[in-house]
C-alpha cells in the first residue's frame, strides 16, 4: 500500500488531484497482488493505472512547456524512463504472471516513482511554477502603481 502524506502536496491543485488519483489506482494494483488475483485481473488493474498515469504525465509535460520550465528535457526523460519500465512490467506479467521477479520490479518502478518523483522532481516543478506566478503578480502590482 502507498500512503499519501503532506510532503507530496505540490500546492498546484490540478497536479495534486491527479497525484491523489494515481495513489488510489496504484493501491488498487497492490490490492490485486496481495489477493493473488488471476492474471486477467492484474492486467485490468495495470490498464486502470496506466490509463491515468500516461494522461497525467502528458498533462504535466504540457504544463512544463507552457511555463518554459528550464528542466523540462530532464523531467521528460524521467517520464520516458517510467513509461519504458511500465511497458516492461506489462510484458513481464503477461508472459509469466505474478512472479517474485515481477513483484520486485513492480515495487521498484511504482513505489520509487510515487516516493521519489512526486516528492522531489514534481516538488521542484511546483516551486518553479509558484515563483513564476509570484513574479507575474508582482509585475501586475507594479504596473498598477503607475
Ligand atoms: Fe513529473
Amino acid at each position: 500500500m502507498f500512503y499519501w502524506d503532506d510532503s507530496l502536496i505540490t500546492g498546484i491543485k490540478e497536479i495534486d488531484n491527479e497525484h491523489i488519483e494515481l495513489c488510489k489506482r496504484a493501491n488498487k494494483l497492490f490490492d490485486a497482488f496481495v489477493k493473488g488475483n488471476i492474471v486477467e485481473e492484474i492486467n485490468f488493474s495495470m490498464n486502470y493505472f496506466e490509463e491515468y498515469i500516461y494522461a497525467h504525465l502528458k498533462n504535466e509535460e504540457k504544463l512544463q512547456r507552457e511555463a518554459n520550465f528550464p528542466k523540462y528535457e530532464l523531467h521528460k526523460l524521467k517520464h520516458d524512463a517510467f513509461r519504458e519500465n511500465f511497458e516492461e512490467l506489462k510484458k513481464l506479467v503477461k508472459a509469466r504472471g505474478i512472479t517474485y521477479n515481477f513483484v520486485q520490479k513492480f515495487n521498484g518502478t511504482i513505489i520509487e516513482w510515487l516516493s521519489f518523483h512526486l516528492r522531489e522532481d514534481d516538488q521542484e516543478l511546483a516551486e518553479y511554477i509558484k515563483t513564476l506566478h509570484k513574479s507575474k503578480i508582482n509585475e501586475l502590482n507594479l504596473s498598477n502603481s503607475f
